[in-house]
């Protein structure tokens, strides 16, 4: 019987593309209710081929938001910022280890969450610790009137795009992420930065999951490639940039109320474009633990 119904709960699982370059909804998935081996099944794979996955019109509490979470890994635990840069980082309201906030909302003028108002350059979800986090999932609580869109790139087919020779040069070589817990500032190697969370990774990297290799390098914090001469690393990381952003490889989304979305940070970058400061936006996220990553 158990399998019956099993088999039920994939069947009833939609996969619809949502642009050339990744993301898909998933529809038929009750994100409230306890998931089946053969929908996890379902829904693993469009993630391994999408990348991004949207579920819409959910009503997703905290509980349900970790339980969806952890079929995927072991939750990821909101990282402290230094005591220097803790004013940029932490808002009040941060109250479970899981769980951030991801909002613009103030309280008595304190930021109740993370990440503020305004434009968010292409990241990597702590891509700046030794094992950045696999996975993100964000729940929309309160959006603006327009604008705060979360833009995805699809680093498999950058790395694709990367030409032959740089490939070669790039061989085995890693690069320097730094996170200065800006937005819209590239991060500074060039002072002292024992202080300031970095890690180094593989400029390119295997995804240990699907086995195919991406591109592992963002515009916001990846500042350096090791071994090369300071001029060279940074001639041939705004080539990568460039390619990183390239518009045929984004994905756009344009966020509705009760929309669930997760993606996979070991083949994506993601950014957000700007929104009105006078509203509201507020949504929820949890991760699943990293590993060390692999060229
Ligand atoms: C994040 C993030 C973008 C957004 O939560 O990691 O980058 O649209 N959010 O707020
Ligand atoms: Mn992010």
């Amino acid at each position: 019987m158990q399998d019956a119904i099993d088999t039920q709960a994939a069947a009833d699982i939609r996969v619809t593309p949502l642009s050339p370059a990744c993301g898909a909804a998933i529809s038929g998935v009750d994100l409230t209710k306890p998931l089946s081996a053969s929908a996890f099944r379902a829904i693993k794979a469009a993630w391994d081929k999408h990348l991004v996955l949207v579920f819409r019109g959910q009503q997703v509490s905290q509980d349900d938001q970790l339980r969806f979470a952890s079929y995927f890994g072991d939750l990821g635990s909101r990282k402290k910022a230094p005591e220097a840069l803790r004013a940029r980082a932490e808002g009040v309201q941060q109250d479970h280890e899981k769980v951030l906030l991801v909002t613009n909302i103030k309280v008595d003028g304190q930021p109740i969450g993370a990440f503020g108002d305004g434009e968010f350059w292409f990241h990597i979800d702590s891509g700046y610790s030794a094992r950045p986090y696999k996975y993100t999932f964000l729940y929309a609580l309160e959006l603006p009137s327009r604008g705060g869109n979360t833009m995805f790139s699809n680093m498999y087919k950058a790395y694709e795009a990367v030409p032959a020779e740089l490939k070669e040069k790039l061989k085995g070589k890693k690069a320097l992420h730094i996170h200065e817990y800006n937005r819209a500032k590239q991060a500074s190697s060039s002072g002292d930065i024992s202080g300031i969370p970095h890690y180094s990774h593989p400029v390119f990297v295997t995804h240990p999951d699907t086995g195919r290799k991406t591109l592992f390098v963002d515009r916001l914090m990846t500042t350096r490639i090791e071994g090369l001469d300071e001029q060279e690393s940074a001639a041939i990381l705004d080539r990568l940039y460039a390619i990183g952003e390239r518009r045929e490889f984004i994905f756009e989304h344009e966020w509705k109320l009760g929309d669930f979305l997760m993606w996979d940070n070991r083949c994506t970058i993601h950014a957000r474009t700007d929104f009105p400061k006078e509203e509201r936006r507020l949504l929820r996220r949890c991760t699943v633990e990293g590993e060390p990553l692999h060229e």
